[in-house]
């Protein structure tokens, strides 16, 4: 933001206090000068303009009738909370979201209003001023690059913002400011990437679990079966998917009532993990069916997947095509 055509008002009421930095003292002839007893503060590298110059009256009044500092309240603020500040800076509470402490007008929460050894006259620099209010949420086996790096303010404004959870952009185009776009478009795309829902499976801050994933999914393509594995998966669809050998209800991936995920998954030993098939974000066939699928080794075996109404045609390789119908026996 910027500093709005206001800052010039007070600058202009105070230009006289500013050259000699003192006030009349209402209760006697004599002025007041501050700095005279408070020159022990502000000495930091980053100093507040109109402290720099001087300028104490621009938030503090001496009141008519006290005697400073022997009485009470001789000294008050000018405003109080964000109001004072707000009299030189443009509100930060225009936007949808507003930071709780913003809000609340507790500006110095974050910031020393005189001078401080941080940017920006932070009172802490980078994660742990955070990190004062937000403890124990980032302490995960997996960190996120920019997490890890203390660096909280790529992804988050400290004000407002009109993105929920005060963040900098909305939905994907956030993670998309700094991992490639490639990879979530295609023939179809998974309904979570397509609304930008990324942080349905991947936890933004830490987790864990591999790959910032919320919940369980493995690194290996072929493992034997337990549903525990695929967690990830099974927390939107139905975990039964490759439960039973027959069902006429639980997948469409059926021949007739041969459960055709119970075939290529459920197996003791190498059973099949889903992203040997499906790509989780995007894939230029139907169902999120991959072009390629691993082989043995480094090679990967292409796959042509046609849907039709009632099932499909898979032509793995260079062995012949098979294919299932939901609504009747196939070619096996
Ligand atoms: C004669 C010395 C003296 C002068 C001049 C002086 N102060 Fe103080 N001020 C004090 C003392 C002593 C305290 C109490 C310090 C403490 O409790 O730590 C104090 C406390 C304060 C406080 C905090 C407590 C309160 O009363 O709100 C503020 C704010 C303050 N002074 C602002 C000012 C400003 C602004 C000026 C100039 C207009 C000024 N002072 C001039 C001596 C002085
Ligand atoms: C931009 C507004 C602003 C300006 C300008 C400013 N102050 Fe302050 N000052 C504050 C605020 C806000 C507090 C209360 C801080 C707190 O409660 O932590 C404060 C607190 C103080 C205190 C109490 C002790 C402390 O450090 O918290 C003293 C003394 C003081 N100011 C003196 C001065 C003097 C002397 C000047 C001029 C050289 C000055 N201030 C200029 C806003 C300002
Ligand atoms: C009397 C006018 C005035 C008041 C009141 C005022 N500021 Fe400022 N502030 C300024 C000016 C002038 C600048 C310098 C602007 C610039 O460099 O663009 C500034 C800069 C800042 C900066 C940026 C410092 C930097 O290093 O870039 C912060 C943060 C800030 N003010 C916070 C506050 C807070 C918090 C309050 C209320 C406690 C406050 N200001 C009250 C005039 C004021
Ligand atoms: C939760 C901590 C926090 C609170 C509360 C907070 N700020 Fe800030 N503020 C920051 C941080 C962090 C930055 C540095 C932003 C950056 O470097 O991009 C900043 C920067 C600023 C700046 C410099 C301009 C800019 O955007 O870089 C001003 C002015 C400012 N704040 C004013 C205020 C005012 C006025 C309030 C109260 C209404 C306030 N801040 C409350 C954390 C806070
Ligand atoms: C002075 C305490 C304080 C500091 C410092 C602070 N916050 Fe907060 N923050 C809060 C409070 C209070 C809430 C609202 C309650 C909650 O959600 O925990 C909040 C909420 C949030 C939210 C959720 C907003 C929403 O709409 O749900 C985000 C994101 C956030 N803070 C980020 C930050 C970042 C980034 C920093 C460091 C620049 C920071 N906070 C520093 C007190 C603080
Ligand atoms: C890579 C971007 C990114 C970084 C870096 C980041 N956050 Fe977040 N943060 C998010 C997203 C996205 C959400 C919303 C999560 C959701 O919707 O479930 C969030 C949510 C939050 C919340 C709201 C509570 C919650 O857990 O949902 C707080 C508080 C918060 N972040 C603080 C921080 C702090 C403090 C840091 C630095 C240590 C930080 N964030 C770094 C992206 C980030
Ligand atoms: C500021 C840049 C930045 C933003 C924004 C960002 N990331 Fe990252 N992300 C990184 C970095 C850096 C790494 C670590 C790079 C690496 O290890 O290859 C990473 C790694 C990842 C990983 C892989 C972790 C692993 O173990 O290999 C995932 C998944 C991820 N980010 C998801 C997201 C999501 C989802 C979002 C949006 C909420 C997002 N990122 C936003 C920078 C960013
Ligand atoms: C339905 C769950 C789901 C959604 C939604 C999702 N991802 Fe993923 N993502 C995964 C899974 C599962 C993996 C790990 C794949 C594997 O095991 O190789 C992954 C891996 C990643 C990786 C690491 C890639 C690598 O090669 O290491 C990045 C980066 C990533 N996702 C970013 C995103 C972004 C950005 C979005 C939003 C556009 C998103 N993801 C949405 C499930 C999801
Ligand atoms: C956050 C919820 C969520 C998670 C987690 C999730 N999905 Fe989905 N998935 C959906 C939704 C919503 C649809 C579309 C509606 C439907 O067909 O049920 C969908 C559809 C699909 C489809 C059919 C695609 C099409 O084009 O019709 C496949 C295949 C799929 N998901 C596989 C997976 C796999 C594999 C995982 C685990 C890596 C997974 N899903 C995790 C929500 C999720
Ligand atoms: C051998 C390849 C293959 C594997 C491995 C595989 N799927 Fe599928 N899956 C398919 C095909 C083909 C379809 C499309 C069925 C149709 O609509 O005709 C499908 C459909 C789906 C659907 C859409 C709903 C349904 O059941 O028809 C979901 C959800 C799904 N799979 C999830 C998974 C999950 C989760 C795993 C791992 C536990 C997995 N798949 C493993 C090939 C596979």
């Amino acid at each position: 933001m910027h500093v709005s055509f206001r800052l010039l008002l007070p600058f202009v009421l105070f230009a006289a206090t500013l050259l000699s930095i003192s006030f009349p003292d209402i209760a006697g002839s004599e002025t007041l000068n501050c700095l005279e007893c408070h020159n022990d503060i502000g000495k930091e590298q980053f100093v507040h303009s109109p402290f720099g110059a001087g300028e104490c009256a621009s938030c503090h009044q001496p009141q008519t009738g006290k005697r400073h500092p022997d009485d009470k309240g001789a000294v008050t603020p000018v405003e109080v909370g964000a109001k004072l500040c707000y009299m030189c800076h443009e509100s930060l509470s225009g936007k949808k979201y507003v930071h709780a402490p913003v809000a609340s007008g507790d500006c110095i929460a974050c910031h020393n209003p005189h001078a401080s050894s941080n940017a920006k006259l932070l009172k802490i620099s980078g994660a742990p001023l955070c990190l004062t209010c937000h403890e124990d949420k980032f302490r995960h086996k997996f960190g996120h690059g920019p997490v890890e790096a203390g660096n909280c303010l790529v992804c988050h404004d400290p004000h407002q913002s009109d993105n929920r959870k005060l963040l900098k952009l909305g939905g994907a185009e956030l993670c998309f400011s700094c991992h490639d776009r490639k990879g979530m478009t295609g023939k179809s795309v998974h309904a979570p990437v397509a609304k930008g829902d990324c942080v349905a499976c991947h936890a933004p801050h830490g987790s864990n679990f591999r790959k910032l994933l919320r919940n369980n999914f493995p690194e290996p393509f072929y493992m034997s079966y337990d549903a525990e594995n695929f967690s990830l998966c099974f927390g939107c669809h139905n975990r039964d998917i490759a439960a039973d050998q027959r069902t006429d209800t639980n997948t469409n991936f059926r021949d007739g009532d041969r459960n055709l995920h119970y075939l290529h998954v459920n197996k003791p030993d190498r059973g099949r993990s889903c992203k040997t098939c499906h790509d989780p974000h995007a894939a230029d066939q139907p169902k999120l069916i991959k072009k390629r699928i691993p082989g043995f080794g480094r090679w990967e075996i292409p796959i042509n997947y046609e849907k039709n109404a009632t099932g499909g045609t898979c032509t793995v390789g260079c062995h012949k095509p098979r294919s299932y119908d939901r609504s009747k026996a196939g070619d096996e």
